[in-house]
C-alpha cells in the first residue's frame, strides 16, 4: 500500500482560508469590501509574489472570454488576478485538496466565484479534453514534478493550436555546492526536481511549444527576497501564514540557494504550435 503523497503532505494544512481571511480582514480599512487585491500578500505562492504576477500576466495576451488553465493553482491567487485583470474564465487545478478547497473559499469571499473554478487533479493527468483552453499558466510547480516531459505534453494536449503557455518556475542554476533543504516547495530532495534552462527548452520544443520570450529572473528574485524579509513578520499578513511551521527555515534555504546561484526563477512565454 502506498503512503500519503509527499508533495501534498508538504503543502497541506487545515483551515487555510479561515486563517488567511481573518488576518487580511483585520487589516481591511473600515468600510472597505474584501477584494482580490487584498489577498495578494498571502495568496501568491511564488518568488516575487504579486509583483511577479503583475509583471508576467500582461505578457500573455489573455483576454475576456478566453478559457485559461492555471496548472498547480495553489490557493488561487494567480487565477483570481488573471480573471480580474483580463476578464478570462480561469480553471485552476492542483494536487493538494486543502489548497483547492481554500482557493474556492477565497474566490467566494472576494466575489470571484463565478469567474474562477478549482479542481483537484494532477498536472500529468488533466481531467479535460483536447484543445479546450485558449491559454495556460503554471507558476512554481514544475520543481515538484519529476516527469516534466509529461507535464508539458499534457499542457500541449489541452491547449488549442496558437494558445499561449506562460511558465514562471524555479530552474537549476550554475552555482556549486549541495542544494540546501528545506525550501518553500520541498523538505528534501525527495520532492524537488529542478531542470536546467537547456533541458526545459528542449522539453518544451518536444512537447510542441515555440518559445517566444524567456528571462532569467535570478537578480530580481534576490531583491524580492530581501524586501520580503523586511516586510514580513507575525504582525502583517504574509506567506508565513500560508506556509506555517518551518517558514523561516524554508525561506532561509531558498535564500542560501539563490545566493549561491544553485537555482533561479525563470519566465517562459510559449505558443502551442
Ligand atoms: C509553490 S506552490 C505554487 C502555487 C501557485 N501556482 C502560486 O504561484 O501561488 C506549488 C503548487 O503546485 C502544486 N503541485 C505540485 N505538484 C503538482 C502536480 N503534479 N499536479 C498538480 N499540482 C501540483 C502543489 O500542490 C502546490 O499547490
Amino acid at each position: 500500500m502506498s503512503g500519503p503523497d509527499p508533495v501534498t503532505g508538504h503543502y497541506a494544512r487545515g483551515g487555510i482560508a479561515q486563517t488567511l481571511l481573518a488576518a487580511v480582514r483585520a487589516e481591511l480599512p473600515e468600510g472597505e469590501t474584501l477584494g482580490v487585491a487584498h489577498l495578494a500578500p498571502v495568496d501568491e505562492f511564488h518568488i516575487g509574489g504579486i509583483e511577479a504576477t503583475r509583471r508576467f500576466v500582461p505578457m500573455l495576451g489573455l483576454q475576456e472570454g478566453m478559457q485559461v488553465l492555471d496548472i498547480g493553482s495553489g490557493i488561487g491567487g494567480t487565477a483570481r488576478f488573471i480573471s480580474q485583470e483580463t476578464g478570462a474564465q480561469v480553471t485552476g487545478i492542483d494536487l493538494t485538496p486543502e489548497f483547492v478547497a481554500a482557493a474556492a473559499d477565497l474566490s467566494a469571499a472576494t466575489g470571484s466565484g463565478g469567474r474562477t473554478r478549482f479542481v483537484c487533479a494532477g498536472a500529468l493527468d488533466l481531467p479535460f479534453g483536447d484543445a479546450g483552453f485558449d491559454g495556460a499558466v503554471t507558476l512554481h510547480v514544475a520543481m515538484n514534478i519529476a516527469d516534466k516531459a509529461a507535464l508539458y505534453r499534457e499542457a500541449a494536449r489541452v491547449l488549442r493550436p496558437g494558445a499561449v503557455l506562460g511558465i514562471y518556475d524555479v530552474l537549476a542554476g550554475p552555482g556549486a555546492g549541495a542544494f540546501v533543504f528545506p525550501v518553500p516547495w520541498a523538505a528534501s530532495r525527495e520532492t524537488s526536481w529542478l531542470a536546467t534552462p537547456e533541458t526545459t527548452r528542449s522539453l518544451l520544443d518536444a512537447a510542441g511549444f515555440a518559445i517566444v520570450h524567456e528571462e532569467d529572473r535570478h537578480a530580481p528574485a534576490m531583491a524580492s527576497l530581501a524586501r520580503m524579509a523586511a516586510r514580513s513578520g507575525p504582525q502583517r499578513p504574509g506567506l508565513h501564514l500560508l506556509i506555517g511551521e518551518g517558514y523561516a527555515e524554508r525561506i532561509a534555504g531558498l535564500a542560501a540557494n539563490l545566493a549561491a546561484h544553485r537555482c533561479a526563477p525563470w519566465e517562459f512565454v510559449c505558443v502551442r504550435r
